[in-house]
């Protein structure tokens, strides 16, 4: 089949190629020719498993790149829309750029065509979509807006569009899921998966991926809600894991009791500095503005977003309770960007941090395998860079983890703590064991666990002036 996707961001770039390596034919469109002038180039625009492969596999023949909106809309049967919907002042999703869009493809339906919303955009979305390119004089009969929300992660986005756990389209016509249905059939029916050349399948995959239709609403609904659901989760231990340091029990110990069950499951309850990325803090915003104007009050939502805010200033508090001052203080960072294995940084806790470091005064040297570029493209020389994680402990007052890398998890502490000026270790993502800290010799902090001293004695029980 022959599609548009508008909007090579993060998911128009994945779903475009994606769609590619299912065995159609895609027209990549952005209104951004530099872009475009790097992706024809062979370039790839973000830090992505196995999309540099994926792209040098179909540039060219079936995945092609165009700014002609209105000739990619003539040549497809379905036009996928993944331009951003950034929030505004108040919390709301801006549709503007969908809006436009949608003025745009109106002028290329020449015969049946489904407009496929996979931009996380608010329930009704569809509907002003479908008015808006009646408004500019289409035939009612000539096209459908359908809802076909993409769950992708960064940094597995293209393991999450071809493994994904559920296919959800929303659809108010036969005709446009029947469409919908023939683009994603390489996954539904699995003959994707019996292919030598497809990606290796990740753990978890459930084989073939379910098909869920829903009613266009509902698919807006359905995305909306996922996101606030998971980040709920994380707000949720991370309450859990404030409630832990004031009673002295251990988080972990409480994530592997309730993750067990299996109503709760264990993932996406990692406590650390809150949630951040292009998608969460967004999606939340908008999905509490959007109950509000359709008359439910989702506070919820708010308490949600305070936990999350709440969890970078007890973070601050602990990097003051390590080392009483912070100013003319040098601190080493281990991690700028939202998570691991990506190098966006875009709602970054760890960026929110180190700049709340820097106006108290402090004196920064980060580290991130992959996040440092586009780091510098925001802080200018405002904090220093370094090349490893051992350079920029190297000499600090002490070590803040700031992102879940794996690699971060694994590095030599002996080496670490010899590089550092004093062993202490901040860290707001839990990735080392406590007990292994204190042996080896650190002061330790780090989220919902009691601070440990080199000797193993909890830091709390000492302020205390009393053994735990
Ligand atoms: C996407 C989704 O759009 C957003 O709803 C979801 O919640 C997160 O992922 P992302 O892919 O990260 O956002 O967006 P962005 O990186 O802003 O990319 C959008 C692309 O659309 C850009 O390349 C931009 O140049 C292009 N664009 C934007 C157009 O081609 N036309 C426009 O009118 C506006
Ligand atoms: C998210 C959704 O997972 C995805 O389905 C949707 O399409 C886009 O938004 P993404 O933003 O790429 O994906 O990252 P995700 O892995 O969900 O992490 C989001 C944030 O939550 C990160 O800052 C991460 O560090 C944090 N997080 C995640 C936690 O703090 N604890 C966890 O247990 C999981």
């Amino acid at each position: 089949m022959r599609v548009a996707v508008v909007g090579s961001g993060y998911v128009g770039l994945v779903a475009g190629t994606c769609f590619a390596d299912l065995g159609h034919d895609v027209i990549l469109v952005d209104n951004d020719e530099r872009k475009l002038a790097a992706l024809r180039a062979g370039q790839v625009p973000i830090h992505e498993k196995f999309l540099p492969e994926l792209l040098s596999r179909h540039r060219g023949n079936r995945l092609q790149f165009s700014d002609n909106l209105k000739e990619a809309v003539r040549q497809s049967a379905a036009i996928f829309v993944a331009v951003g919907t950034p929030p505004t002042q108040s919390g709301e999703a801006d549709l503007s750029f969908v809006e436009s869009v949608a003025r745009e493809i109106s002028g290329g339906i020449d015969d049946y065509k489904i407009v496929v919303e996979k931009s996380t955009v608010p329930v009704y979305t569809s509907e002003w979509i479908r008015k808006i390119i009646l408004r500019n004089g289409t035939d009612p009969e000539s096209f459908d807006v359908v809802s076909n929300p993409e769950f992708l992660r960064e940094g597995t986005a293209v393991s999450d569009f071809l493994f994904p756990d559920r296919i959800v389209i929303g659809c108010d016509s036969q005709r446009s899921a029947d469409v919908l249905r023939e683009i994603y059939a390489p996954l539904t029916d699995g003959s994707y998966y019996k292919r030598s050349d497809a990606i290796p399948q990740p753990d978890r995959a459930l084989l073939p991926p379910p098909l869920i239709v829903t009613s266009t609403k509902s698919a807006e609904l359905i995305k909306h809600a996922s996101n606030a659901f998971l980040a709920l989760k994380i707000s949720f231990i991370n309450a859990v894991a404030s409630v832990c340091e004031s009673v002295g029990a251990d988080v972990n110990q409480v994530v592997h009791g309730i993750g067990t069950d299996t109503r709760i499951g264990p993932r996406f309850l990692n406590p650390g500095i809150g949630y951040g990325g292009s998608c969460f803090p967004k999606d939340v915003m908008a999905f509490r503005a959007v109950a509000r104007e359709h008359g439910y009050d989702f506070s919820l939502l708010d308490e949600v977003m305070r936990i999350n805010e709440d969890q970078r200033h007890r973070f601050l508090r602990k990097v003051h309770s390590a080392l009483w001052t912070v100013r003319g203080k040098r601190l080493g960072v281990l991690g700028l960007a939202f998570k691991g294995g990506t190098d966006d940084i875009r709602e970054s806790p760890a960026i929110a941090i180190v700049q709340a470091l820097l106006q108290q005064g402090s004196q920064i040297t980060a580290y991130d395998p992959a996040a440092v570029d586009h780091t510098r493209e925001v802080m200018g020389d405002s904090i220093a860079f370094a090349n490893s994680s051992y350079e920029a402990a190297h000499n600090a007052d002490a070590l803040l983890v700031l992102t879940e890398w794996e690699e971060f998890a694994n590095l030599d502490l002996n080496r670490l703590r010899q590089e550092l000026k004093y062993p202490i270790v901040i860290d707001g993502r839990n990735l080392y064991d406590p007990e292994v800290m204190a042996t080896q010799g650190f002061t330790y902090y780090s989220v919902g666990r009691a601070a440990c001293h080199p000797d193993g004695v909890p830091a709390a029980a000492l302020k205390n002036g009393k053994k735990a």
